[in-house]
């Protein structure tokens, strides 16, 4: 699984918990991989998206400690990365379910307007509307967020089996229009999902307040037939 941090994905995360307490599923034999990580905090920072994901979900869940990856931000060696990252997704056979969230900028993972749709895990400047956005994770202390995250791209995120994009809010709404209906676009780097053979967004009526063809959507979601899953 490859997971997204932030907000969006949290009601999934206390789902799969809820399943998981419920012995329905198992994380035992699971690899999971996060998008992106801040460069620049102290290892062990509570903001670190490592150390959220943990506390959101893997401290919850019987995922080997071992099974969790997220990009190396250390500062030697942080030219390579990428590469290694993309070598430890690749080692276990590529990540079959992604989850994602928007940015209000269209981002994906942290690949900020502009990004390459072809691209691969590597350091990435934060956009100013992203650093804002986030600054509530930091107390609202602009000054504390970081600067460069090491994000998986574009083209990584591609690979991956499934895609799951949840937005929630009216704040996205603009953004998941952009992406959904919008041309295919480096500007939106979320409209790449439009590349993707399995993709599932998953909205709030707020979110999808801005998409011409909403009644069209859920019409087809409404007459899916029984074969045909998400
Ligand atoms: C986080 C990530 C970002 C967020 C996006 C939305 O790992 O990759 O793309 O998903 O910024 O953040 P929230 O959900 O907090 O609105």
């Amino acid at each position: 699984m490859g997971l997204a941090t932030g907000s969006s994905p949290l009601a999934t995360y206390a789902e799969l918990v809820r399943r998981y307490e419920g012995e329905e599923i198992s994380f035992a034999a699971v690899q999971v991989f996060l998008l992106d990580e801040y460069v620049g905090l102290e290892a062990g920072d509570p903001q670190s998206y490592r150390a959220f994901i943990e506390r959101e979900f893997i401290s919850r869940i019987d995922l080997p400690k071992e099974n969790l990856h997220s990009p190396d931000v250390a500062d030697a060696g942080l030219e390579t990365s990428g590469d290694r990252y993309e070598s430890t997704i690749a080692a276990v056979g590529g990540i079959d379910l992604q989850l994602l969230g928007i940015g209000t900028d269209g981002h994906i993972g942290f690949n900020e307007p502009s990004s390459s749709l072809g691209s691969r895990t590597r350091l990435k400047t934060l956009t100013a509307a992203s650093r804002a956005d986030n600054a509530r994770f930091f107390d609202n202390n602009l000054d504390q967020v970081p600067r460069h995250v090491v994000t998986q791209g574009v083209g990584t995120i591609l690979d991956a089996g499934h895609l799951v994009l949840t937005a929630t809010g009216p704040d996205k709404a603009g953004p998941v229009a952009r992406a959904i209906e919008g041309p295919l676009t480096a500007m939106v780097p979320a409209s790449a999902l439009q590349l993707h053979p399995h993709a599932t967004v998953v909205l709030d009526d707020a979110a999808a307040s801005k998409l011409e063809l909403a009644d069209y959507y859920r019409e087809t979601f409404a007459g899916k037939p029984s074969w045909q899953s998400v």
